[in-house]
C-alpha cells in the first residue's frame, strides 16, 4: 500500500512526469566500531570502519517541481511526498528520506522532484548503522543529482541532523562519518570534537574481526539512547560547578571525576565513568594497533564491554552471554557489544583458523539458551560513500 506524506503529493500522482536526466547510482556502507562507544556525542574519540555491506540508491529527476517518489525495495514499500510540504511520520524509513531532504534544503540546497529506489544488505537493528548508510547514500545522491555543491562534511552533518529532527534519535556523528569517509582496509580514528581524523591500517595478521548478530533489538534502543545522552549532559552540568572550562565529558579527567563523585548521583557518576574511561581506551587501542599488540587490543575490547554493561547499562542478556562465552574460548582475543546497544551485534577479535569452530560452538550455545539463531558476519572493510559507475 503506497504511503503518502500529504494531500499535495496525492494530487500530483497523476502528473505526466518526464524523465529529464539519466539515473545515478550511489552506494554507502554500514560500519563497525572497533572501540569507542557512546563517546561521539561527548565530543570524544571513536575508531570505526566502513564495511562491505551497503545501501544502494538509484535516483533520477522526474521533471516535477516538487513530487518525490521513493521505493524501499527491501520492504516492498513505496512512498510519495511533496517538497512543498512534508513532516515526519510517527515512525518508519520514510523519516530518514524526508529528514535528509529537509536538512539539505535547510542548508540552501535547491532540490526538485525525484524518483528514487533504494535497497541494501546492512542488517537492520544490528548496530551496523543501516540508517547512516541510507542517509549518506541519499544525501550524496541528491548532492550529485542537483549539483548542490556540498562537501562530504556538510552531507555527514545533514545525515546526523536528519536523525535528530525527523527520526528522533539524538545520535552522534560517528556513523555518518564512517559511512561517508570509510577507506578499504583502514579504520578511522575520529576526534568527534574537531572532526580531525586519521586512517589506521587494520592489519590483524592471523586474526580477523567477526560480528555475531544476536538478532534481538530491545525496546529501549531509541529511548535509552536519548536518556544516556541527557545523563551525560547532566554529568557535565554538575562537573562544571567545580571545573568551569568543561563543556563535554571529553574534557574530564579520571581524577576530576573522582573528586566530584560525592556530589553526583551514583548513576550519573557511572555514566560519566564509562565515557571518560572509554575515551582513554580508544587512544590505547590505536597504540595497540600501531604496535601490532592484538592481545592488548582484545583486552581493551573486553574492558569496553564491562563498562558498557555495568556503568553505561546499554547491554542486554543476549550480548552479555556472547561476550562471557568468548572469555572461555582460546580463539577469541577480545569481544564487546557494538553500537548503541540494547541488542544488535558483538564485535570479536578471533583467530582466523579457529573461527568456524568458535562460531559453531557459540551458535549452538546461544540457540540453546535463548532459542534464537545467531548470525555471524566476517567483516571485510570497504570504502565509504561513492557513485557506482
Ligand atoms: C549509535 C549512534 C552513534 C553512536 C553509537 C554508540 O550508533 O548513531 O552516534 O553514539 O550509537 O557509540
Amino acid at each position: 500500500m503506497p504511503q503518502r506524506g500529504n494531500a499535495q503529493a496525492e494530487k500530483q500522482t497523476n502528473m505526466d512526469l518526464t524523465d529529464t536526466g539519466k539515473s545515478l547510482t550511489v552506494q554507502s556502507p554500514g560500519r563497525i566500531n572497533i572501540i569507542g562507544e557512546h563517546t561521539d556525542y561527548n565530543d570524544g574519540f571513536v575508531l570505526p570502519a566502513a564495511v562491505d555491506k551497503k545501501t544502494t540508491v538509484q535516483i533520477a529527476r522526474n521533471g516535477s517541481p516538487a513530487l518525490c517518489r521513493v521505493t524501499a525495495a527491501n520492504f516492498g514499500e513505496h512512498f510519495e511526498f511533496s517538497l512543498d510540504h512534508f513532516s515526519p511520520l510517527k515512525a518508519g524509513w520514510q523519516n530518514y528520506v524526508m529528514g535528509v531532504v529537509h536538512e539539505l534544503q535547510q542548508l540552501g540546497g535547491r532540490i526538485e522532484g525525484f524518483d528514487c529506489r533504494f535497497e541494501g544488505d546492512v542488517p537492520i537493528g544490528s548496530g551496523m548503522s543501516s540508517s547512516a548508510a541510507l542517509e549518506c547514500s541519499l544525501a550524496y545522491a541528491l548532492n550529485e543529482l542537483f549539483t548542490l555543491g556540498f562537501g562530504r562534511d556538510r552531507l555527514i552533518k545533514a545525515g546526523q541532523m536528519a536523525e535528530h529532527r525527523f527520526v528522533g534519535i539524538k545520535c552522534g556523528i560517528m556513523d555518518q562519518f564512517a559511512s561517508m569517509m570509510g577507506k578499504k582496509d583502514y579504520a578511522i580514528l575520529l576526534d568527534c570534537r574537531s572532526l580531525a581524523y586519521r586512517y589506521f591500517p587494520l592489519e590483524l595478521g592471523d586474526h580477523q574481526l567477526l560480528l555475531l548478530n544476536t538478532n534481538v533489538t530491545h525496546a529501549l534502543a531509541s529511548s535509552g539512547y536519548n536518556t544516556r545522552r541527557a545523563e551525560c549532559e547532566e554529568g557535565v552540568a554538575l562537573l562544571k560547578r567545580r571545573f568551569r572550562d568543561i563543556t563535554h565529558l571529553r574534557d574530564v579527567t579520571p581524577a576530576q571525576l573522582a573528586e566530584m563523585r560525592s556530589q553526583m548521583p551514583e548513576t550519573i557518576f557511572r555514566r560519566c565513568t564509562h565515557v571518560v574511561s572509554e575515551n582513554e581506551r580508544v587512544l590505547a587501542a590505536t597504540r595497540a594497533l600501531s604496535s601490532g599488540d592484538l592481545p592488548a587490543l582484545g583486552q581493551l575490547m573486553y574492558r569496553s564491554h564491562v563498562s558498557l554493561q555495568h556503568d553505561y547499562e546499554v547491554s542486554c542478556p543476549e550480548l552479555d552471554f556472547l561476550v562471557e562465552r568468548s572469555l572461555h574460548a582460546d580463539a577469541v582475543l577480545g569481544s564487546r557489544m557494538m553500537g548503541g546497544g540494547f541488542g544488535g551485534c558483538t564485535i570479536n577479535l578471533v583467530e582466523k583458523n579457529k573461527c568456524d569452530e568458535w562460531v559453531d560452538d557459540v551458535s549452538r550455545a546461544y540457540l540453546a539458551r535463548f532459542g534464537i539463531l545467531l548470525t555471524p558476519y566476517s567483516v571485510s572493510i570497504g570504502d565509504g560513500t561513492g557513485v557506482v559507475l
